[in-house]
Order: structure tokens, then sequence, then C-alpha cells
């Protein structure tokens, strides 16, 4: 056992700053198959997936939540951990970037950096919004206005250590040279080179804007910046910087990083810079994929509202029908297009038809012809011997594509086996033979072929549906010594005289125009903005007495108009019943003074007054986010200053 070859692989540490969604199973479901498959041929696997749960931005989710960072995370990477189970990931650890020996780990690496002059300390300049506590670059705001909230902007500069990647530009560049697979498909490769060459700059390693990050401990006012915490998760899930690191001394480095194409970036140039500063041996290869793009072609992701969500998936046609589908219908490194109908298609077609049939098929006939006995006759003709000799050939053609991540083109490889034994099918029609007592020894060797095929495909299949693999030996009454990876390319393998057991349907087909209204039916009234608002336990209960320290009234708009300098405020005058009063609402982008003027509105009439662009503002009134709209609250038959409780 101790001298088995080592595989290690790792999926991104996801950001727990929404659900996790279809996108993250994609990078995930893959991972587990390439470790499945791995462990499957003989490996000692380390499969590494987790959360990376520092930054400003979780920081003000968890503010809108009302909860603290750490419960926000808390809950969020317990969604991700059920996801996978659901899934059935197989990861062998998951790490949290809120785990004290990461944390430790990471105040020592960066101390390291430090010691060594890696890091040092510098200045953090550019245009800032104090209320939005951001920073940003004199291209992203031509009109020196916050992006965000439309204030003006002060140029600040702020304290921070810097990282000198820019002196490893030339040492990258020869790595991708001299390693032409570090960074895969091509298409990245080039990217990245032009990137480097292009030249680097320092890179900014810690904050003092905000404090939910990992102080660094020789100066506690930074936190560090997430890149660096989140990068070195990959060493400190080992052990790196703790006292036991004989996981680190085992696996590192890993033999593939499998990210989304749009952090290649990181993983290819700050990641590997930041080991070489360290003396540390650089990973074998960053594997870039593409994206699951939804009907529109839009990148799917937790800000736009599109998101399918995986649970529902997985209840309603299995979790291998998925993970099927993610690995069959896009090749890994390019983008594709979700659809429901091109999911229902693949069950109907693929799974259904194609392999479910040919399963049931097979084990009802051995069951009417020989009393659910295989039949170990093997008389031979040459229709049997292309299809054997296609059978015996086709774990070399899948293993060829599995280890260039080819997953879409192994199961490819895979289906011409499921394709070819429908078309024996056809050609020895074994119905015809059973008509027949004379030609049951033929029909035997057919049906003996049959269930060796099958046999041969429950094996290959089982990293992508190990569910199915299961049923399929279940059902051609298999053991698992007949299932070993390697036997996959024998032939003659099932042992004389098998029991087979007719079990129910693997994929039951399902009526694609009913299906694909239903989908779209649930997949828009559960969409996750609306859910992680209304659904979410994170939501803190308060007390009537909390209700009651808020003064909602009605009050009737008199006037309006837009702030000058801002382009979302608009600046009401209202009528509470008794006095009028100022106040400022960012909603310009949705109304027009004209619409607002005479209408009855829901105030708080309590609230501190705040300037805004310059305007001082009195109170708030309500309105509500719908998607991408939002709704100011009317009431207008209500009278102005009543109490609304
Ligand atoms: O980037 N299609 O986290 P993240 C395919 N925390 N893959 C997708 C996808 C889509 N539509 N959407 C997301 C981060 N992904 C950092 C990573 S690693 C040290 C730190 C997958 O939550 C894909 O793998 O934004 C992508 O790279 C990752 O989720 C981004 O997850």
């Amino acid at each position: 056992m101790g001298n088995r070859k080592k595989y290690y692989i790792t999926t991104p540490i996801y950001y727990p700053s929404g659900k996790a969604h279809l996108g993250h199973s994609y990078s995930t479901v893959a991972a587990d198959v390439m470790a499945r498959y791995k462990r499957l041929q003989g490996y000692d696997v380390m499969f590494l997936t987790g959360t990376d749960e520092h930054g400003q931005k979780i920081e003000i989710n968890a503010g809108k939540a009302g909860v603290t960072p750490k419960e926000y995370v808390d809950k969020i990477a317990m969604d991700f951990k059920n996801l996978w189970k659901l899934l059935e990931i197989s990861n062998d650890k998951f790490i949290r970037t809120t785990d004290d020996y990461h944390e430790r780990a990471v105040q020592k690496i960066f101390r390291m950096l430090f010691d060594k002059g890696e890091i040092y300390k510098g200045k953090y300049e550019g245009w800032y919004c104090t209320p939005c506590e951001s920073f940003f670059t004199d291209t992203q705001t031509p009109d020196k206005k916050c992006p965000d909230c439309g204030r003006d902007l002060k140029w600040e500069e702020e304290e921070a250590y810097f990282f000198r990647l820019s002196k490893y530009s030339g040492k990258l560049l020869e790595l991708y040279k001299d390693n032409p697979d570090f960074i895969q498909p091509e298409i990245r490769k080039n990217e990245m080179i032009k990137f480097v060459e292009s030249g680097l700059d320092d890179l900014c390693v810690s904050r003092t804007s905000f404090s939910w990050g990992i102080p660094v401990d020789f100066d506690k006012k930074h936190v560090v910046y997430v890149w660096l915490d989140a990068l070195t998760n990959y060493i400190t899930a080992l052990g790196f910087g703790s006292d036991d690191d004989s996981d680190y001394k085992k696996y590192w480095p890993a033999d593939v990083h499998f990210v989304g194409k749009e952090i290649v970036r990181f993983h290819t140039v700050i990641w590997p810079a930041i080991l070489m500063a360290l003396g540390l041996p650089l990973p074998k290869q960053v594997y870039g994929h593409g994206w699951l793009l939804f009907g529109n072609g839009e990148k799917m992701s937790k800000s736009k509202g599109n998101v399918v969500d995986p649970i529902i998936l997985c209840e309603r046609y299995g979790v291998d029908a998925v993970r099927y589908f993610l690995m069959r219908d896009i090749p890994f490194g390019a983008d594709g297009l979700f659809t429901n109908e091109a999911l229902i298609n693949r069950i109907n077609f693929d799974l259904a038809n194609d392999l479910g049939n040919l399963l049931s098929r097979t084990v009802s006939m051995v069951e009417k012809y020989f009393d659910g006995v295989i039949p170990d006759e093997k008389r031979e003709g040459n229709v049997d011997l292309d299809l054997i000799s296609m059978a015996k050939s086709i774990k070399r053609d899948y293993e060829v594509q599995m280890d260039g991540f080819k997953f879409s083109s192994a199961l490819s490889k895979l289906w011409l086996l499921v394709s070819r034994c429908n078309k024996y099918i056809d050609e020895t029609m074994p119905w015809e033979l059973g008509k027949n007592k004379e030609n049951y020894g033929r029909l035997a060797t057919v049906l003996y072929n049959l269930c060796e095929c099958l046999r041969i495909i429950s094996i290959l299949v089982e990293p992508i549906m190990p569910g199915t693999s299961k049923k399929m030996r279940e059902q051609l009454g298999l053991d698992e010594e007949s299932c070993k990876w390697e036997l996959a390319g024998e032939w003659g393998i099932t042992p004389n005289k098998t029991k087979v057991f007719k079990g129910g349907a693997l994929f039951p087909r399902i009526d694609t125009d009913e299906e694909v209204k239903e989908l779209e039916k649930l997949i828009s009234c559960k969409s996750p903005e609306k859910e992680s608002k209304t659904a979410d336990n994170l939501v803190k209960l308060i007390d009537i007495e909390d209700f009651a320290k808020i003064e909602l009234i009605s009050a009737k708009i008199e006037e309006c108009e837009p702030v000058k300098k801002s382009k979302k405020l608009l600046k009401l005058k209202l009528y509470d019943g008794k006095l009028s009063r100022v106040v400022v609402s960012g909603i310009s982008n949705y109304y027009k003074p004209e619409e607002l003027i005479g209408r009855t509105i829901v105030l708080v009439s309590n609230l501190k007054p705040a300037k805004l662009c310059g305007v001082e503002s009195n109170g708030m009134i309500l309105a509500a986010d719908c998607g991408e709209d939002v709704k100011v609250l009317f009431i207008d038959d209500i009278p102005p200053g009543s109490k609304i409780r």
C-alpha cells in the first residue's frame, strides 16, 4: 500500500457569499470523477475542496442578513457540504479558510515571506468611497463618482503589504516554456503568456479597511488580503505550516488544480510565484475549464438570478443523470450552454433509451429464456467478434480521454459500445432465436456477450455515475471481483451460472414538453435571489420591542427632483400629516419624479438624518426589491400621517 502512486486533485474553494449553484457543482463533479477514476485505477488519491470565507463581500452580505460573518459562512459552508453529499462527491478533505489550522498556517506563511523580503510594506492608492469602503482605479471612475452609490470619491492612500510579484515575470515565463502542460488547455496558456509578458505589478496582500480576514500577526491592523489566504489552502489543508505535515509531504505537489477559466490567472501567476518565493515545489498542472452558460448565453452566477438549483435537478432526475449531463454535454475546456431541454434529451436518449433499455432488455431475456441464469455458451461468429473486439478495446480509448480530462469524449467512446450492443441485438434478433429451442445455443452466446459488455460498461461508467454502476451490477448479479478496473479490458470474466435480477428502469423516460414547462415554473418561483432573502434561516429574529423602535407612517409626496451630482438619488418633499420634510431615496433608475408626485408612500419617520450627496435626508421611504426592478410601496388610499404597525 505504501508504494501506491499518489494523485492530488483540488477544486477552487468557493465563496460562501450565496448559494452553491450548478456552476460550482460542475467543477466539483469533474474533480470527483477524476478522483474516483484514479482510485479505481489503484492510485492513493487526495481530493480537496472547500470554502473561501474571508473578505469584504462576505462581511457586507452578513451585515445585510443581520448576522455575524462567521454565522453567515457557517450556514453556507454547511449548504455546500450538504450539496456535495447529495452529488456523491467523494472529497477526502473539506477546508474552510476560517479553520484555525489554516489561519495559523497563513500567518506563518505571511511572516515567512516578510522575513525573506518577498513581502514589504507600501501604500495602496486609489479613488475611495468611504460609505462603500471601496477603492477604484482611474479607469473605473472617469467621473470620480462611486460606481456603486454615486457619491463623490476621494483620492486615498492606505498602508498595505505587497508581495513582490513583479520580479517573477521571467521565472514564470520559463516555467510555462519548460512545462508545456502546466497550463491547460492551450488557449489559457497563450492568454497567460501574453498577460505575463505585458509585465506584472506587485500584489497587494493586506488591507486595513475591513476586518473580516486573517490578522497579520505582527501588524494587527492589517488582515491578509484574499488571494494569499485562498491559494495557500492547497497546502495548508495538507498540514503545511502545522505540527503534522505528513499529508503535505505525501501528496504535495498537486497533480492538478481544476479551476474555472476566470481564475486561471491567480493559479498560474500568483500561486506559482508565491510557491517560488517560499521555495516550495509547484503544482504539476492547472486546468482552466469553461463556463456553464445559461439560456441567454450569460455565465451562470449567483448575481444574475438565472441559477438552476442542482438540488431540484437531482430530486427530479437523480444525481447520476445530473452528473452524466455535466460531464457529457460540455467539452471540459469549453463553455457550454445549459438548457433544460438538453438535460432532458440526454436523459431520454443516452440514459433511458440507450443504456437503460440495453440493460433491461438483456436482463429480461436472460430471465425469459434461461430462468435468470446467464448462460455460459461461447460459440462466437463474426458478428460476435466485432462486438468483442470493440468491447476489449474500449477501456484503452476511454482512459486516453479521461487522462486528458476529456470527459465528454470518454463518454462518447463508451457510448459507442452501448450503441454497438443495441445494434448487435438488432443484428442477432434474440427474440427470433428464442422461438425455437434449437437456436438456444446461439441465443446463449448472444446473451452472454451482452451481459459481458454490460459488465465492462458498468465498470467504466462508475467514476461518472457511481450509483448507476452499482445498480447495473446488482441486476447483472456481478460480484466485486468481476468488476475490478483492470477487468474492463478483459473478456469472458462474468462467471458461469451468474444469476441476474431484474430491477426497475435505470432511468425512466421523461415527457419532454410537459417537463420543460414544469421545470420553468419551478425555477422562476424558486430563484435563488428570492430564496436567500426569505427562506434562509440566516435572518435573525427580532422581538416586537425591536420592531416598535421603527416608526412607520404614511406620507404624501409633494415635490420630487433628481439630486444633482448623483445618478441614483431623488430628492422628495413629503407631507407627513403635520409637517413637510425632505427625504433622499436611491430610486431614480426606477422612477421619474412625475410618477411619484401626489402619491402616498410608507415612510420610516424616525431615522437619524443623514447627508447624501450634500442633501440632508430625514427618513426613508419603503420599496421592494423585485429581481432587477425596485418598486415603491404605494398606499394612496391611506391619509398622510397614519401610523403603520
Ligand atoms: O472564485 N460554470 O470562488 P467562486 C462553470 N473563492 N464553473 C463555474 C461557474 C459556471 N457558470 N460558476 C462558478 C472563487 N464556477 C474563489 C476561488 S481558489 C483558491 C479561490 C466554478 O465561489 C468555477 O470553478 O466565485 C469557478 O472558478 C469557481 O466556481 C468560482 O467560485
